[in-house]
């Protein structure tokens, strides 16, 4: 069985993965594990957020036990000191400070309300590679979001968001509906990054989602479609027209109900993925109390995802390399599976870790 079967495989390092909210960062010290890596993140007074390797070069001790001393950390075991850079500035006790003292200092990048990480090699770090969002912040469309970390595995949670055909089974009280069980789903690659999966639902009763905020007076077609930009990000476009409507681009931009649900996803770890989302929905857009509502609504349907992503993620450990059955629906899956294996095989080794150890120091 291939690793593309199974989605077991190094993670694609170079890609900006979402670390934390912008609120979460800040002039405190906060710890984060991405791609099995201790992180510290933090903000300079200049508020620039700001990600270090988690282990003082002298012996490993985790700089986000330490203190802030300015734009510094100072180790909480000898009082090491790291600028932002992730250069030792200060050796307690001692005149000098050895030129290995450093730790890995990774790109960061803040939009969309979310502090970014580059993994990968620093060189191709390039805020182009992150996902353009036009409706971001743009006047008539809300905005709502949430924060969870699965018991599950990167691959399995994207395999979830490239398959539509889910959604009639896991999340008839939301977004689903018994209408779109017999309608084929098509794949394709949009552009050579992303996949897309999607269908029309026509002449149907509106789903539950839709029949609360835009109450059709009748039957709608609704769309659905499933991008999916390997490694880590994730965009579904859902919205409902009055059945027999020209399925065109503007009119799906003046639909009474369009939402645009945005994941990034980030693995802690091999079976561990935080899953960083937001929803832009162009109507109420400044109505806090739909805001609220949808906040409720989406974290009850990703939490219909996570029941099942982390029963199968247990079954998954129970009794590794079993392969799985294909069907018809999953041709986004075989298209999104090859295309993360093709990025992994496109990298080079994981990128040295740059951080030093500093086991002798000389007293000046
Ligand atoms: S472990 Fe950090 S200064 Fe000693
Ligand atoms: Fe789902």
């Amino acid at each position: 069985m291939s690793r593309v079967e199974t989605g077991q495989g190094p993670f694609v390092r170079n890609a900006w993965y979402a670390a934390a909210s912008s609120e979460e960062v800040g002039q405190g010290l906060l710890a984060r594990t991405l791609l099995d890596e201790p992180l510290v993140l933090c903000r300079t007074g200049a508020g620039e957020p700001v990600a270090l390797q988690d282990r003082c070069a002298h012996r490993f001790a985790p700089l986000s036990l330490g203190q802030r001393c300015g734009d510094e950390i100072a180790c909480p075991y000898h009082g090491m000191r790291y600028g932002p850079d992730g250069v030792c500035t200060h050796v307690p006790g001692q005149g000098t400070v050895p030129p290995q003292a450093r730790v890995r200092r990774y790109p960061t990048l803040e939009r969309y309300g979310l502090v970014f990480v580059w993994m990968g090699e620093v060189g191709l770090a390039d805020a182009a590679a992150l996902v353009d969002i036009a409706q971001y912040g743009q006047p008539g469309w809300g905005l709502s979001r949430g924060h969870a970390l699965f018991h599950a595995c990167l691959d399995n949670i994207l395999d979830n968001l490239i398959d539509p055909a889910h959604t009639t089974f896991v999340h008839q009280r939301t977004i689903g509906s018994d209408a779109g069980a017999q309608v084929a789903v098509q794949a394709s690659l949009e552009d050579e990054h992303t996949i897309v999966c999607g269908r029309w639902v026509n002449h149907a009763p509106a789903v539950p989602m839709v029949q609360r905020f835009a109450r059709p007076g009748g039957l709608v077609d609704r769309w659905q479609f499933y991008r999916v930009r390997p490694p880590c990000t994730s965009w579904v476009d859902f919205g409902s027209l009055p059945a027999g409507s020209p399925h065109t681009p503007q009119a799906m931009d003046a639909a009474p109900y369009r939402v645009l649900s945005y994941a990034f996803l980030t693995p802690q770890d091999a079976s561990h993925t935080h899953y960083f989302s937001f929803q832009l929905r162009n109507f109420a857009a400044d109505d806090a109390a739909v805001t609220t509502e949808f906040n409720a609504l989406y974290k009850a349907t990703f939490d219909e995802d996570r029941v099942l992503l982390e029963a199968i993620q247990r079954e998954e450990e129970r009794a590794p390399g079993t392969p799985p059955v294909r069907i018809a629906s999953d041709a986004g899956v075989a298209r999104l599976r090859r295309l993360t294996q093709a990025l992994r095989e496109a990298e080079q080794p994981p990128a040295s870790d740059q951080a030093s150890t500093v086991r002798a120091i000389s007293p000046s």
